[in-house]
């Protein structure tokens, strides 16, 4: 692996723990403008500082994110479907020149396996890899999970080793029961999304479950910028993924956080 790439990687996944908090706030690029991301700038700004790195696509980076923030990017590049169409005919939809141009850290692309586009979505993967391959730049395969799929060990295996094999950095998947099977049969780091919005109370709970079973991270949308309390929860995201803080101590240093806030603004 030549230099750039490492040293790109390892500003996503943080040397010190291995691991990663990565803020995912790229959901409009096939939901609109979806409740928590209606004012992309207002949900990003307070929480950016908490983040190990920002997943988004080009058009909010551009407009939402001041150009000296101190964080990698991961930028979003599939792309040209909605939730009203086919989700898994996406596509390319930024050159590598542009996301050099952003100074990204690295590319993000889903792949649909078991689609009937999974060949199109592989080989879209293999190509955007064969691409970023030329400049340093890691790619992130993102397994999508089409509504009637099911998301067990058996299914994200799969997804998961397909990407790696293809030549796929870093994995992004679900967590699910036997969550060590995929983990171990996938040959780099996995970070799990955090999917649709839960009880705080179970999200501090998935973020635990999904590290001490060997994910490198999360990269944690909704349950994240949804929350009553955005920053309260990043920030006891962080102490799960990086210190390995239980979901006890996890769930009682949110509450304080809460009080903290509350009490300050008296
Ligand atoms: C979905 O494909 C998007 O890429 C999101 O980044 C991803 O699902 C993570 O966000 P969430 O934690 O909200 O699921």
């Amino acid at each position: 692996m030549d230099w750039g790439m490492k040293n790109r990687l390892s500003r996503i996944i943080r040397p010190e723990t291995g691991r990663t908090v990565m803020l995912a706030v790229d959901h409009g690029y096939f939901l609109g403008p979806t409740s928590g991301l209606e004012d992309p700038a207002k949900t990003i700004e307070p929480l950016v500082k908490y983040a190990d790195c920002l997943m988004l696509t080009r058009g909010v980076l551009r407009s939402s994110v001041d150009t000296s923030v101190d964080v990698p990017i991961m930028l979003r590049v599939s792309g040209g479907t909605s939730v009203l169409g086919n989700l898994a005919d996406e596509g390319t939809t930024v050159s590598i020149r542009d996301a050099i141009r952003m100074n990204v850290s690295g590319v993000a692309m889903s792949i649909f396996v078991g689609s009937e586009l999974e060949r199109k979505s592989l080989l879209g993967l293999a190509d955007l890899i064969n691409e970023a391959q030329e400049y340093g730049i890691p790619v992130l395969a993102v397994t999508a999970v089409g509504k009637d799929m099911n998301r067990d060990a058996r299914y994200l295996s799969l997804a998961c080793r397909i990407a790696a094999e293809l030549g796929a950095h870093v994995v992004k998947t679900y967590y699910c029961e036997d969550f060590e099977k995929v983990v171990k049969t996938c040959p780099v780091p996995v970070v799990i999304a955090g999917g649709k919005k839960i009880p705080e109370r179970e999200a501090v709970e998935l973020a635990y479950n999904a590290v001490s079973r060997g994910a490198a991270g999360v990269d944690m949308g909704r349950n994240i910028f949804q929350s009553e309390h955005p920053v309260a929860m990043i920030k006891t995201v962080r102490e799960i993924v990086h210190k390995d803080l239980d979901p006890v101590k996890a769930w009682d240093l949110f509450n304080t956080l809460i009080n903290e806030k509350a009490t300050s603004a008296k």
